[in-house]
């Protein structure tokens, strides 16, 4: 993995970039990585802030062969791996707020954006997006609310490269338990470990309404189970929902 790296000083978003790669044969475990965006994206059609200098923007190229329906699972392990890669390299734990953030203290560190290319009856690739903010000093002011970066964490500044290689080290050993198993079940210990929202009381927004209950944990395939009601557990599918701390 990353032994195939491509490197941008300017690119319009990596997850553009290396979907164009691996539709032009690019092999599993390319990296693309950059120092700016300029049309970084986030989930739900939204921007991702990406300045130079201070953050990494890196995009996986995958080709699992599991069912397109599986994919989703791939997301919950690149969090665990950025986490893990965050607490080796600088000592800070920060969370994982299901199903794909990382946050510190409420705000948002890292965000993770997977997109695939897949029929019917298998993938042709998945791209996993991962965006960290690593030493920026200040936000712009829409995000100064909801985004932190781990220099105002730790107060320190930490070498980007060096995080790359951690996170990718991380992806590498969970990523394989993943599709040794093809689903989450050898994780499920420590991504509910590492959760923030695990054992809290949460509201959740979907298709089928809006609703409270307290978050258990993940299951074998990545879904929220949610307790409404002593015995009664909704299991909620990431992609369809808001979860929010209450
Ligand atoms: C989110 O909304 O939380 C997901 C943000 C994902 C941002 C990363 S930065 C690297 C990669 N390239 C993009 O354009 N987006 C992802």
């Amino acid at each position: 993995f990353g032994r195939e790296v491509e490197y941008h000083e300017i690119i319009d978003s990596t997850n553009i970039r290396a979907k164009r790669l691996a539709e032009e044969g690019a092999s599993s475990g390319t990296l693309v990585l950059a120092d700016l965006q300029e049309a970084g994206r986030g989930r739900r059609g939204r921007t991702w802030v990406s300045p130079s200098g201070n953050n990494i923007f890196m995009s996986l190229i995958l080709r699992p062969d599991i069912l397109p329906s599986s994919a989703s699972m791939i997301t919950l392990v690149a969090a665990l791996a950025v986490y893990d890669g965050i607490k080796n390299l600088t000592g800070l734990a920060a969370g994982i707020k299901w199903p794909n953030d990382i946050v510190a203290n409420g705000k948002k560190l890292c965000g993770i954006l997977t997109e695939m290319s897949a029929e019917l009856e298998g993938i042709h690739y998945v791209v996993v997006g991962i965006g960290i903010n690593v030493n920026m000093e200040e936000f712009p002011e829409e995000v100064r609310q909801t985004a932190t970066s781990l220099f105002l964490e730790t107060g320190e500044k930490v070498g980007r490269s060096r995080l790359v290689a951690a996170v990718m080290e991380a992806f590498e050993q969970y990523y394989e338990e993943f599709i040794s198993q093809g689903d989450l079940s050898g994780l499920i210990s420590v991504y509910n470990k590492n959760m923030v929202n695990a054992g809290k009381e949460v509201r959740v927004l979907d298709r089928s309404g809006d609703y409270i209950g307290k978050a258990l944990g993940i299951n074998e395939k990545g879904e929220l189970l949610v307790e409404v009601e002593p015995g009664k557990v909704r299991r909620v599918i990431s992609g369809e929902v808001s979860v929010r701390g209450i």
